[in-house]
């Protein structure tokens, strides 16, 4: 018996663990390994001092709480880090170290809304920016992108904003699309956020990964932008460090300050450990990031390559992040979906575009920050398929 259940969580956009279980069933019933393109994990080895760093922290006592903000030393390093990467320069008030990139944006929306609040998104979008704003009572004003190249439109964006918006989300290189967004397209949000008096929501938690002639720019680095944005980042993506659960943000420091009320009173802070083994990991930042960068770039020209020759399918080189989001003209027409197909008889999984906002049915993402031969084997079942539909 269920005592009640709120209306909202029922209208909240679909978690991707269901295909998880899918995965499951057909890996059980069929005797097979389902390739996994569906995740938003790269699986590259994280830097080596992230592992022995880790047992280092434990050995020597870091198993304790740490102030709510972050370890100190941690939260210097972030500073040099911001600085270094993107030119930023942040005090200690002006960061918090959160436990993931999620839990950070989960902390700003719950700083920034309030019921009735609206918040831009520009679609198709990473499904917890539409979740969490939802579940605090917010409202997603959903702005889509220009297809096939991604880029957001200036009079979409600008019918979207209303008074009771708090904020315009950017994430930038894109989640799902992998575009990159340019300095024309990141002044329009800043028009809009000065115009409105709005918060920036910047997840930049792949920002290293931009490839051949394009570069990444946080909004923060415009003129007006630095006192009203939040920059997110993660060891996660960039470092490949999913499982340790570290994050961190810079912003105004009223903002942080808000932040660090949600974080005092529900997760307290990040593992101490964790975070200690991050230090060593942001000082060498650049050199392991380039390393991950050049596989990934491989990767993708790989999969490009394969992908671009099947008629039917909509799909340009994405330069930023590590995913494709191909359209498949046929992808409607299938009765159990394009994924479900897909897992069944090419024991692959995709995300399924609806994912990303309902008009995307017919699109997937697949992730490619994998291990070369796994990618390989992976991307010829699911080109295989694509072009017997
Ligand atoms: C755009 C974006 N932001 C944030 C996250 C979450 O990162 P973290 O593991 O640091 O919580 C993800 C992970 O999928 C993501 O794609």
């Amino acid at each position: 018996m269920t005592v009640f259940r709120l209306a909202k969580f029922k209208e909240l956009p679909i978690s991707p663990v269901a295909l998880t279980d899918l995965v499951r069933r057909v890996e059980r019933e069929k005797s097979v390994k389902v390739y996994r393109l569906d995740l938003a994990e790269p699986l590259f080895l994280p830097p080596d001092e992230a592992i022995s760093e880790t047992v280092n922290a434990v050995k020597s006592g870091y198993y304790r709480y740490t102030p709510p903000r972050g370890l100190p030393e941690l939260v210097e390093a972030i500073q040099r880090y911001f600085k270094r990467t993107r030119g930023l320069e942040y005090s200690p008030e002006e960061i918090i170290v959160t436990p993931g990139a999620k839990f950070a944006v989960y902390a700003f929306f719950a700083s920034v809304l309030e019921e009735g609040s609206e918040v831009v998104l520009i679609t198709p979008f990473w499904v917890s920016f539409k979740a969490i704003p939802m579940m605090m009572g917010g409202k997603v004003v959903e702005v889509p992108m220009q297809r096939p190249h991604w880029r957001i439109e200036e009079e979409a964006l600008k019918q979207a904003v209303s008074k009771k918006c708090r904020a315009i989300v950017v994430n930038t290189p894109h989640n799902p699309t992998g575009a990159v967004h340019g300095l024309e397209e990141l002044k329009l949000i800043r028009d809009l956020a000065v115009d409105y008096n709005l918060y920036v929501l910047s997840d930049e938690v792949d920002w290293a990964y931009v490839y051949d002639e394009y570069k990444h720019i946080s909004p923060a680095t415009l003129d007006g932008l630095k006192e009203r944005t939040l920059v997110v980042d993660s060891f996660s993506k960039v470092f490949c460090m999913t499982g340790w659960r570290v994050g961190f943000a810079a912003g105004p420091k009223e903002l942080i300050d808000d932040m660090l009320v949600v974080q005092q009173h529900s997760v307290s802070s990040p593992a101490a450990f964790a975070q200690k083994a991050c230090i060593p990991v942001l000082e060498k930042a650049e050199e392991y990031a380039a390393k991950i960068v050049e596989l990934c770039k491989w990767n993708r020209d790989y999969f490009y390559e394969k992908l671009s020759r099947i008629d039917g399918v909509e799909c340009v080189k994405p330069p930023g992040a590590f995913y494709f989001f191909p359209r498949v003209a046929k992808a409607e027409e299938l009765r159990d979906g394009l994924a479900e197909k897909l897992i069944w008889e090419a024991h692959v999984a995709v995300a399924p575009g609806s994912l990303f906002g309902e008009q995307f049915k017919d699109h997937f993402r697949a992730c490619y920050a994998l291990p070369k031969n796994y990618l390989q084997e992976a991307v010829d079942r699911l080109v295989e398929l694509l072009s017997r539909l």
